[in-house]
C-alpha cells in the first residue's frame, strides 16, 4: 500500500485502481468495473444503475440488501422489493416465477432480480450451478444482480473458476474485504455502458475517490494472493459447526451444512452466550434477536479455533 502508484480517480488516472478493476473484470468474466469503499455501496449503485423509480425488484427476504441496509434500496432508488423465500440460501424458482407473472398482471415493471451467494443469513451457503441455470432462465429479459459480497467463498467452496458462477448474472459485486482480508474496499463488474452510468451514480452517493491506488493496492493483493486459504477458513468453520451442534444439539445447526466461513445457530439466549464467549476472549455476534453468528477469517488461526471449540464445549 505504501509504494501503490497513484493518480486521481476522479479522472480514472489511478493505475493501481484500474488495475483492480481490470483484474476483477477480468476474473468475473465481465467487460468493465468500479472499485467503490464498501458492499453496501456497490449493491446501492447497482439498484440505482438498474432500477427506475416505481419499478420493481425481486429479491429474497434474508437478503443483505432487503434486511442490512437500513432502508437505503427504498431511499436512494425509490424502488419496491417483491421479497421470495431464501430460507436455504438459493431464492425459491416457482415464487420467482408466481411474483414475475403477478407484478406484470398489475402492470408493474420488474426492474431487476437479486440474490445473494454466497447467502449469509442462511449460514455462508453458495448457490448451486443448476439454482443459478434456473434463475437466469427464470428471469429471460430481466437483468439479474448478484450480491457475491462473499463470492470467492463460494468459488473455493465448489472448487470452479469465479466466471462459472458470474456467468449466470448481468452484474456482480464483490468485497475485497470480509475474507479476503484487505481494510477496505468492494468491485461492481457487468456490461461497460452499465459501469459507465455507475460510474455516476457512486459520485451521487459520494464514493468517488481520489488517490484511492493506496486502497486498492490491498485490493490486489486480496484478489490475488488471498483467495487460496479460504479453504482453511472453510475447514475452522465445520470444527467451530461441530462444537456447537455437540453442546446444543436441539440449535437447529449441521455441520455438514456448513461449507463456507459462517455458522450460524438459534440459541436460547443469544445476548448472555456472547457475552459469555467475550470473557473468554471469543469474539461473535448475532443476525436475529434468537440467531448467533460465528465467522471464520485469516487472523483466526487453528490453534484459536480449537480454544474457540474448548470454550464453547463448557460454556454453561
Ligand atoms: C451479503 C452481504 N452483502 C453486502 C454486505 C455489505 O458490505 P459492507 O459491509 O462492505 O458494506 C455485506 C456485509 O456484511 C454482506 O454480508
Amino acid at each position: 500500500m505504501a509504494e501503490a502508484e497513484v493518480g486521481d480517480d476522479r479522472y480514472g488516472e489511478d493505475p493501481t485502481v484500474r488495475r483492480l478493476q481490470e483484474y476483477f473484470a477480468e476474473i468475473v468474466g465481465k467487460e468493465d468495473a468500479i472499485y467503490v469503499p464498501s458492499g453496501t455501496m456497490a449493491n446501492q449503485v447497482a439498484l440505482r444503475t438498474w432500477t427506475k423509480p416505481g419499478s420493481v425488484v425481486v429479491a429474497g427476504r434474508n437478503q443483505h440488501l432487503v434486511q442490512f441496509e437500513r432502508a437505503g434500496a427504498a431511499k436512494n432508488s425509490s424502488i419496491q422489493f417483491a421479497l421470495v423465500n431464501d430460507r436455504t440460501g438459493e431464492l425459491d424458482p416457482s415464487e420467482v416465477e408466481s411474483e414475475l407473472a403477478l407484478q406484470s398482471y398489475f402492470g408493474l415493471e420488474v426492474s431487476l432480480v437479486c440474490f445473494e451467494n454466497t447467502h449469509m443469513h442462511s449460514g455462508g451457503t453458495p448457490w448451486s450451478i443448476g439454482g443459478l441455470q434456473e434463475i437466469r432462465r427464470i428471469s429471460a429479459g430481466i437483468p439479474v444482480h448478484m450480491d457475491g459480497a462473499r463470492l470467492f467463498n463460494a468459488v473455493a467452496s465448489q472448487g470452479v473458476e469465479p466466471s462459472e458462477i458470474t456467468k449466470y448474472v448481468d452484474t456482480v459485486m464483490s468485497c475485497v474485504s470480509k475474507g479476503l482480508s484487505a481494510p477496505v474496499g468492494s468491485l461492481l463488474a457487468g456490461p461497460s455502458d452499465f459501469i459507465d452510468h455507475a460510474k455516476v451514480e457512486r459520485q451521487i452517493l459520494g464514493g468517488q475517490m481520489r488517490q484511492a491506488g493506496i486502497i486498492a493496492a490491498a485490493g490486489l493483493v486480496a484478489l490475488k494472493e488471498m483467495r487460496e486459504r479460504l479453504p482453511e477458513d472453510h475447514y475452522h468453520a465445520t470444527l467451530l459447526a461441530g462444537a456447537i451442534s455437540d453442546r446444543y444439539p436441539t440449535c437447529g445447526l449441521q455441520p455438514e451444512n456448513v461449507r463456507t466461513n459462517i455458522v450460524i445457530f438459534e440459541h436460547p439466549d443469544p445476548a448472555s452466550f456472547i457475552s459469555y464467549l467475550k470473557s473468554q476472549g471469543v469474539l461473535a455476534g448475532t443476525i436475529s434477536p434468537t440467531h448467533v453468528r460465528l465467522v471464520t477469517h485469516s487472523d483466526v488461526s487453528f490453534e484459536s479455533i480449537e480454544l474457540a471449540m474448548k470454550i464453547i464445549t463448557s460454556a454453561p
